[in-house]
């Protein structure tokens, strides 16, 4: 459920975001824009939490992935409701710390940490880094020493499960970057037991991501409560288990996800007997998705007489990636609907490759020049994977709440955007 719906407004029927029209979001700030609902991001993290808690999960961590929406601003919605914070950089730690997500809340993962990034994480006391390699768990512990501190550790698995989904989005195969095989965890686990810089705590996987099906969950998390069994059997202390994030959200094409208390259900099960384990948890997209929409303008109708219908829109591409990115299917809804029969479009932006094309053949109800069109399930690597590509100017950002409204991220001028460059010696 979302907090994005039609109202009745003084000319009709108008989309509106909790209490506030996106017609009068849309005059205020511009276009394009992205705006978030706070009801539908503090929703969506409490119906995981009460699923997981209902399911007899005690205390969960829920450290939501801020790759997928890095607005501090939401960032503070979901911690003010108990979110921790799963980051994989120095600059997501800073924003996770500027929004308030106290330290012993935030998981540290990723492949290429760097000797600064895991410095700094040691200085802010995180609650835990995610080891990927054996690399990175000699960088961790050099580094800790150095400081004087002792580095709380997770090791990463790779369970080399097919996730289902988009290929690269795709994380939990033997052939991708991430993590290491169960018997190198067993290993590299036993080894950093002894170490004097790092203390394991425990043992964490991430499949993929989109993910619409339980069964490859289910099929890893049961490898993963072997490990555990396996480490303890050892004599070695697990403290807690990292079952990453990846519960697809609805985008209104194709099958919809799991329910979070199906998902709840099945990990209670696949992890019932095993005692004294707190679970941790990286939702990203489940979150945020459903809780942004992108707004953007019809710049044109550009009926070719052969019989192509374009829609041309102010946004683009560098705005929301994800249909050049990976074919990604997003619900493309009118702000004020007109009556009419639908018409077929391809709807495109004004950046100069044809791969700045959201959709091709989509029928739309009848839309004209200067109508406002909203993206929906915009709230999760939207704006996070936005760029200045065809030096266009970065996508505000405007989070409501009932019915307030405010701008969480200004769109910059182009002074702004000039600003950040400078001039070599020689020029
Ligand atoms: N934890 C780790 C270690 C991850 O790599 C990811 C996502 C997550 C958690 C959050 O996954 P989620 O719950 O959001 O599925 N840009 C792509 C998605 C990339 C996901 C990368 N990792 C897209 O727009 O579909």
């Amino acid at each position: 459920m979302n907090h994005f719906e039609l109202v009745q407004g003084s000319g009709g029927p108008e989309l509106a975001c909790e209490g506030v029209p996106l017609a009068k979001i849309a005059e205020a700030v511009g276009t394009p824009v992205y705006v978030y609902s706070s009801a539908t991001l503090e929703r969506h993290f409490t119906v995981l939490r009460d699923a997981l808690t209902g399911a007899g999960l005690k205390d969960p961590l829920i450290a939501f992935a801020v790759k997928a929406n890095p607005n501090v601003a939401v960032l503070r919605t979901l911690a003010a409701v108990g979110a921790g914070a799963d980051v994989v950089s120095e600059g997501e730690i800073r924003r996770a710390l500027a929004a308030g997500v106290p330290p012993d809340r935030i998981v540290f993962s990723g492949v290429g940490k760097t000797e600064a990034e895991v410095a700094f994480a040691l200085e802010t006391g995180v609650a835990e880094i995610n080891l990927e390699s054996e690399p990175e768990l000699a960088l961790v512990n050099r580094v800790a020493q150095q400081m004087g501190k002792r580095a709380t550790v997770a090791i990463r698995v790779n369970p080399d499960v097919e996730a289902g989904g988009h290929a690269k989005i795709s994380t939990g195969k033997a052939e991708n970057k991430f993590g290491v095989s169960f018997g190198e965890a067993e290993r590299l686990y036993a080894n950093a037991s002894n170490m004097a810089g790092v203390r394991p705590v425990g043992v964490a996987c991430h499949i993929g991501s989109q993910i619409t099906d339980l069964a490859p969950m289910e099929a890893a998390f049961k490898k993963m409560r072997g490990l555990v069994e396996r480490l303890r059997a050892e004599g070695l202390s697990v403290e807690r288990l990292d079952l990453g994030g990846g519960l697809g959200a609805p985008y209104f094409n194709s099958a919809t996800p799991p329910a979070p208390a199906d998902y709840a259900a099945m990990i209670a099960r696949t992890m019932a007997g095993l005692t004294d384990i707190q679970f941790a948890f990286e939702p990203g997209r489940m979150i945020a998705a459903n809780a942004g929409v992108l707004v953007a303008k019809v710049l044109h109708v550009n009926a070719r007489p052969e019989g192509r219908k374009f829609l041309v829109l102010d946004a683009a591409m560098n705005d929301l990636l994800r249909p050049a990115m990976y074919d990604a299917f997003h619900d493309i809804r009118p702000v004020k609907p007109r009556e009419g029969d639908p018409a077929t479009y391809d709807v495109v932006g004004p950046i100069c490759e044809t791969g700045d094309t959201f959709t091709r053949d989509r029928a739309l109800p009848p839309l004209e020049a200067g109508d406002l069109i909203a993206f929906m399930t915009a709230g999760a690597y939207g704006a996070a994977m936005s760029s200045e590509y065809n030096s266009r100017l970065l996508v505000p950002e405007v989070l409501v709440k009932g019915d307030q409204f405010a701008v969480v991220r200004p769109r910059p001028t182009y002074d702004d955007m000039l600003a950040k460059e400078q001039s070599a010696p020689w020029l």
